[in-house]
C-alpha cells in the first residue's frame, strides 16, 4: 500500500535516489530542496511518475521557513527522512578547527533534523504506524576511530545523541526512531571511490525503513538493517 514519505535533501545525492525510487514505486512523497531551481529540475526528474509528488523549499537552519513549510502539509506522514546534511568547512581538524564554520554545521547537520521532527510530528502523528528515520554516519559512531573532519563527526555523533533522545520521548506515541548508516555513497559528499551506487545505497534505506516497527525504535542500523555500534 503507498505511503506519504517525507525526504529532506532531495536534489541530488541519497536523498534524490530515496525521492526517485519511492516515486516510480508509487508512494506518496513531498520533498525539500533549498531553491526554485532545484525545485524545477526535481520535478522534471519525477513528472514521468504518476505518484504525487509535492517539493517543499527551506534550509533546515530556518526553523521559520521549516514550520511555515510544514503547515502546508496536511494528509498524514508514515515516514520523515532528514536526510540533508553537509561536509563543513575545510578547516575542520581538532587542532586547526574554522569554529564559525563548524557552528554552522552542527546547526545544520544536528539541529536542522530535530527542526524537522518538530514541525512535522503533527502530521505523523495521524499515521498509523509513524517512523523516523535520522540521517547518520559511520564517522558519528563513537566505535569508529579517527579524526578527519572532525565537526562532521562530533555533529553526526550530536544527532545520534538526538535520536536516542526523540526514540525516548516519542515510544509513549508509538513513533518509531531510528538513525541510520547509508554505507559510503558515491555522491558529491562521499566522493568517487566510495563503495556503493546511490541506488544500491537507497534501496536498501528503503527496504530497511519499510521494515521498521516500534520495536526497532532507539536503534542505530545500516543500509543493510544491521545494528551499527554507537
Ligand atoms: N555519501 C556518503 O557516503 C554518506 C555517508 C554517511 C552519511 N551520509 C549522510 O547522508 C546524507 C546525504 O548525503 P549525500 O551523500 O547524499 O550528500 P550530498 O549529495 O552532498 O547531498 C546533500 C543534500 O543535503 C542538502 N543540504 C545540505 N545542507 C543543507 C541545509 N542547511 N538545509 C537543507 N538542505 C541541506 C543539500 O542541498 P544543496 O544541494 O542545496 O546543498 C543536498 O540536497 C547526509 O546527511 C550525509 O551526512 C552520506
Amino acid at each position: 500500500m503507498a505511503e506519504h514519505w517525507f525526504i529532506s535533501g532531495a536534489n541530488k545525492g541519497i536523498g534524490h535516489g530515496l525521492a526517485t525510487l519511492l516515486a516510480a514505486r508509487g508512494d506518496d512523497v513531498t520533498a525539500s530542496v533549498r531553491s526554485e531551481e532545484a525545485r524545477a529540475r526535481l520535478q522534471e526528474d519525477v513528472a514521468r511518475h504518476r505518484a504525487r509528488f509535492s517539493i517543499l523549499l527551506f534550509d533546515q537552519r530556518d526553523e521559520a521557513a521549516i514550520r511555515a513549510a510544514a503547515r502546508e502539509l496536511i494528509e498524514p506522514l508514515d515516514v520523515l527522512v532528514c536526510n540533508a546534511g553537509a561536509y563543513g568547512p575545510q578547516r575542520q581538524s581538532t587542532l586547526d578547527m574554522d569554529f564559525a564554520g563548524a557552528l554552522d554545521l552542527f546547526d545544520a547537520n544536528a539541529l536542522g533534523p530535530l527542526r524537522l521532527v518538530q514541525a512535522f510530528l503533527p502530521a505523523l502523528l495521524r499515521a498509523d504506524n509513524p517512523r523516523i528515520a535520522l540521517m547518520s554516519s559511520g564517522l558519528g559512531s563513537m566505535a569508529t576511530e579517527g579524526a578527519t573532519n572532525i565537526a562532521y563527526r562530533a555533529a553526526k555523533a550530536a544527532l545520534n545523541k538526538i535520536a536516542q533522545g526523540l526514540a525516548h520521548d516519542l515510544k509513549r506515541e508509538r513513533v518509531t526512531v531510528v538513525a541510520l548508516n547509508p554505507g559510503w555513497v558515491r555522491t558529491d559528499m562521499g566522493g568517487k571511490n566510495a563503495d556503493l551506487t546511490i541506488e544500491e545505497s537507497a534501496v536498501g534505506l528503503i527496504e530497511t525503513i519499510d521494515a521498521l516497527t516500534i520495536d526497532d525504535t532507539g536503534r542505530f542500523i545500516d543500509y543493510r538493517g544491521r545494528d551499527v555500534s554507537w
